[in-house]
């Protein structure tokens, strides 16, 4: 039977909507199982799990109607805010979209409307992207995803009528609209065309954004700030900026994702393996470890196991 501390994890990851989780400590359990003998028990998680992973697969990517076809994927995310794991005032800051929407009729009594134009700025892997499946999730709204790239590559030279598309749709459908890595083409990488065509597209977006009346949120997420032309700024309502983690806030998602399964391990003697990791790369090698050990029979992860995955990370920078 499963012990006490894996039912706990069971029943709180359930309630806090972390599908991840819950399936990772179901398979414990299953690999506990199997290791006192009880194969068809094991056989019998393993296969609900699965059963249920790939009905999820299907559901998750719905495409929209036909003439926007590729160029927007709608999800419907449960990300929760307390699994973020962010500086307090970005926090905050996040709050306060999520707080502005909630009571939106209130502030369009006197004449104001929620913050509905962000632009989300950091480097790689620092939670951008899980900021804008978070505001959906915590609003309850679903997320379209806007494949500006593609809208680019695709439609060379009618960009501006495709994104007036986009728009449409964004008008007639509430969500919230994630323009990812929306300067994606600009990079040295890119055609000629392209990027001319790209800063084409950047100057339709914001004018599109700016008469924009919708009560969607839209998000767009970028990695490169100096891309981006000062006069852009003004047409976003709040600009949050992301940065890789302090050493504590590292620990503390170390903690977070390996649950049970951190219990011995001692932070301290981290500081050296975490500095100048990703939110994402530390997810990441929170997960090869928890593998590691489950697959070494071990109960929890140790320090060195926990090292060599940190440190494998880092060798990919
Ligand atoms: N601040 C964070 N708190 C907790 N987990 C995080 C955070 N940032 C990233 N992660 C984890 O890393 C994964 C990848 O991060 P995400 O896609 O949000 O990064 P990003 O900033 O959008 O990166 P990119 O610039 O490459 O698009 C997330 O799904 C999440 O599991
Ligand atoms: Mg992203």
């Amino acid at each position: 039977m499963a012990n006490a501390s894996q039912i706990v994890s069971l029943i709180h990851s359930h309630f806090s909507s972390e599908d991840e989780r819950f399936s990772t400590l179901a398979l414990q359990i299953a690999a506990h199982e199997a290791k006192l003998g009880h194969t068809a028990t094991a056989q019998q998680i393993r296969e609900i799990i699965d059963k249920q992973k790939s009905n999820k697969a299907k559901l998750r990517i719905i495409k929209i109607h036909s003439d926007l076809g590729d160029l927007i994927y709608e999800t419907t995310p449960k990300n929760r805010l307390n699994q973020l794991v962010l500086p307090e005032e970005l926090k905050l800051r996040i709050e306060r979209i999520l707080n502005e929407y909630r009571q939106r009729s209130k502030l369009q009594k006197h004449g104001h409307s929620h913050r509905k134009k962000i632009l989300l700025v950091g480097p790689p892997g620092t939670g951008k992207t899980a900021t804008a499946a978070t505001i959906a999730g915590e609003l309850h709204l679903p997320l379209y995803s806007v494949q500006m790239d593609r809208i680019i590559t695709k439609y060379l030279g009618e960009t501006s009528a495709k994104l007036r598309q986009v728009f449409d749709f964004i008008e007639a459908q509430k969500g919230v609209f994630l323009f990812d890595e929306f300067d994606a083409i600009g990079t040295e990488r890119s055609k000629e065309n392209e990027v001319g065509e790209m800063r084409r597209a950047l100057n339709s977006l914001l004018q599109f954004m700016e008469a924009s009346n919708s009560e969607s949120i839209i998000i767009a997420a970028t990695n490169n700030i100096e891309l981006l032309d000062k006069a852009l700024f003004r047409r976003f309502e709040d600009i949050l900026y992301y940065k890789l983690p302090s050493a504590d806030d590292a620990f503390q998602l170390i903690k977070n994702r390996l649950g049970t399964f951190g219990k011995g391990i001692k932070f301290k003697d981290l500081e050296n393996e975490v500095s100048g990791l990703s939110h994402a790369q530390l997810t990441q090698a929170s997960d090869d470890a928890i593998k590691e050990s489950i697959l070494n029979d071990m109960g929890s992860v140790d320090n060195d196991i926990l090292k060599t995955c940190l440190r494998e990370k880092r060798a990919y920078q």
